[in-house]
């Protein structure tokens, strides 16, 4: 048995009953492998989902997906690099997922600065601006959830992810603040923190690491994605999109400034 082939099967009905009836939630990244999911699982909670990423393909695939859902998913094209339009794109949601990001794996001498800088926008300085393009409308009317997809990487560092490593460490401590600023307002703001999902940001980081690394690319999974994971395989986007459903639901409104770890014991050692 492999360790990617070790997952129980497809997930069944979503555990947490969750209703966003009459929500707005705006989910960044919807086209990729876990901003889908989430977007498809709030969508299915009843919110009305904006969609935003700079892939439309993904987006129209995904609007696709999403009819029949209780909710209703508003596809929104938009590279987070502009962070004006950013933030004007959040005004009146009530529900903020900042998931969009990108990976770069090299040794921080042969990192470009470019991509280093590129990084820190999409997956820092964007999230800050969601959230304070949100703020007033969640203010206003004392509720709100923002959710920040970190990673094991805002709470470990691995070697060659400078870039990543900084801006998800960087994320917690703006979902912190967020926290605390919100929660006379009645807005929470937390962090999930997957260790590594079956998506294409994973997949294409196969070939890197076996580069990185020097081993050949079938020994990456297990000897170092799945290295320091007591569980041996990938965990699925609808297993994440199911944790941040649980933050934006009632049972969560005292779970805030904290980071609900899904990593299969990495943390553990
Ligand atoms: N896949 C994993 O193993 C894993 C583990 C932990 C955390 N995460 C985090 O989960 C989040 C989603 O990752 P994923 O694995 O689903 O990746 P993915 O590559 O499948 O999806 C990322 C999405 O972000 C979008 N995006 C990237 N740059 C953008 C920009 N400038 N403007 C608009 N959209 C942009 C991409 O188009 C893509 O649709 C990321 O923040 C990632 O760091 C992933």
């Amino acid at each position: 048995m492999t360790a990617s082939s070790a997952h129980p099967g497809p997930l069944g009905a979503p555990a947490s009953l969750l209703d966003l009836g009459g929500r707005t939630a705006l989910v960044t990244g919807a086209a990729g492998g876990i901003g889908r999911a989430c977007a498809l699982r709030l969508a299915a909670a009843g919110a009305k989902v904006r969609a935003v990423d700079r892939d439309a393909a993904g987006l129209e695939t995904l609007a696709d997906q999403a009819r029949g859902l209780a909710g209703t998913l508003e596809p929104h094209v938009l590279d987070l690099t502009d962070l004006d339009a950013a933030e004007l794109a959040a005004a009146g949601t009530d529900v903020l997922v900042n998931n969009a990001g990108l990976q770069l794996v090299r040794p921080i001498e042969e990192f470009p600065p470019d991509v280093f800088h590129t990084v820190l926008t999409v997956m820092l300085e964007a999230p800050f601006r969601l959230i304070r393009g949100a703020l007033p409308h969640m203010y206003g009317q004392g509720w709100g959830r923002i959710v920040n997809v970190s990673s094991v990487h805002g709470l470990r560092a691995s070697a060659y992810k400078s870039a990543y490593v900084a801006a998800k460490h960087g994320l917690e401590g703006l979902s912190k603040t967020a926290a605390l600023e919100g929660a006379p307002h009645g807005v929470t703001s937390n962090c999930v923190n997957p260790a590594y999902v079956r998506t294409p940001l994973v997949e294409q980081q196969l070939a890197d690491q076996s580069r990185a690394h020097g081993i050949p690319e079938e020994r990456v999974l297990a000897e170092v994605l799945l290295q320091d994971s007591a569980v041996k395989r990938l965990i699925e986007p609808e297993e994440v999109a199911e944790a941040v459903a649980y933050l934006c639901g009632p049972q969560a409104s005292f779970v805030t400034g904290t980071s609900l770890v899904l990593d299969g014991g990495w943390t553990a050692h």
